[in-house]
């Protein structure tokens, strides 16, 4: 099939700092056509659409909407929300790819998976599959560029310290005396932005992702005291005190446990990592979390001046 130059983006609508529609963004911007795939017709599917992608609907569940988004790409960015079918999905990802042909297919794993092995796994339903996927997308022969971020600033920590630090000043997470370097998915998008654009130099590799530093979390919440001006402190609550403020705030079953699988990873020292896949790709550092922070000051209850 002749290379149209149309890339796909699957998992496009996203939260806002999500890495398929920040993605699409980036691409956009640089003058790429993109095809960015959502699973419903929304408000984020008309501002793709404003933004000038083409956009389609469909489930990456549903082969036969999987053929249809990815016929006319030569170029695809696979990645959705950390859900119970994520293995399903990529499977019919690589089955419909290998069937239509394709020049690179740029696939999200978590970091953790450079970890694990048969013998050696975790009890994260999230982290096991994207460890058979990667293996699922080796056998596949696929033209495949693998990325593995660490833990996200935008999908983790805003979120989950968010509240608590705009309301009592304090970082309250499970994570023990753990080291941590979370990775922003500005960053994330940019390393597969500059990998869709150009895939040949990248085809066949693994991309690890971490943020500047990796520090306990007296030292990430001293970045948040920097960046707001007032004192932010880390208050390490009892891991089933979290679990049970999780399943209060109904999240999956599946995301659950894998929250509380990083959170036993992170007390572990397993999330004590550092990488320079950000700069090596893009040639520009990763994003410290005093500088997230800044950017991120309001939902963070404000920088006091
Ligand atoms: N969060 C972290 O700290 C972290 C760290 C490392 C790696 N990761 C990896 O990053 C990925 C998540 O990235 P993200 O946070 O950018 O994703 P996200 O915003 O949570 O999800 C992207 C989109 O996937 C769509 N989606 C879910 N199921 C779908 C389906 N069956 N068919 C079509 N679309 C579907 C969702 O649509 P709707 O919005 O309409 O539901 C959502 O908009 C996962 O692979 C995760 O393991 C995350």
């Amino acid at each position: 099939m002749a290379d149209s130059g149309l890339i796909l983006v699957t998992g496009a609508a996203g939260r806002l700092g999500a890495v398929g529609r920040t993605v699409t963004g980036l691409l956009l911007d640089r003058g790429f056509p993109v095809r960015a795939m959502v699973r419903r017709e929304d408000d984020r599917a008309a501002a793709l659409r404003a933004a000038g992608a083409e956009v389609v609907v469909g489930d990456l569940l549903e082969p036969a909407d999987v053929y249809r988004v990815v016929n006319g790409c030569r170029r695809v960015y696979f990645g959705m929300s950390v859900s119970a079918g994520y293995l399903e999905a990529t499977v019919t990802m690589a089955a419909v790819a290998r069937e239509l042909g394709m020049d690179a297919l740029v696939n999200m794993s978590q970091m953790t998976v450079s970890e694990m092995s048969i013998e050696n796994t975790t009890p994260s339903p999230q982290q096991r599959q994207h460890w058979l996927s990667e293996q699922a997308l080796a056998w596949s022969g696929l033209p495949v560029v693998t990325i593995r971020p660490t833990v996200f600033l935008e999908g983790f920590f805003l979120p989950l310290t968010g509240p608590s630090v705009r309301d009592r000043g304090r970082i309250e997470l499970p994570f023990g005396q753990g080291k941590t370097s979370p990775v922003a998915t500005a960053d994330v998008a940019r390393v597969i932005a500059a990998v869709l654009a150009d895939p040949r130099p990248h085809l066949g590799r693994i991309y690890e992702l971490t943020g500047p530093r990796s520090q306990d979390i007296h030292g990430v919440a001293r970045e948040y005291s920097d960046a707001l001006n007032r004192e932010v402190t880390y208050s390490d609550i009892p891991p089933a005190d979290w679990e049970r403020e999780l399943k209060k705030a109904g999240l999956p079953e599946h995301l659950t446990r894998h929250l509380v699988t990083m959170a036993e990873l992170n007390r572990a020292g397993r999330y004590d990592r550092m990488s320079d896949g950000v700069e090596r790709v893009t040639g520009r550092p990763a994003m410290s979390v005093r500088e997230f922070v800044s950017l991120h000051a309001g939902e963070f209850g404000g920088r006091r001046s």
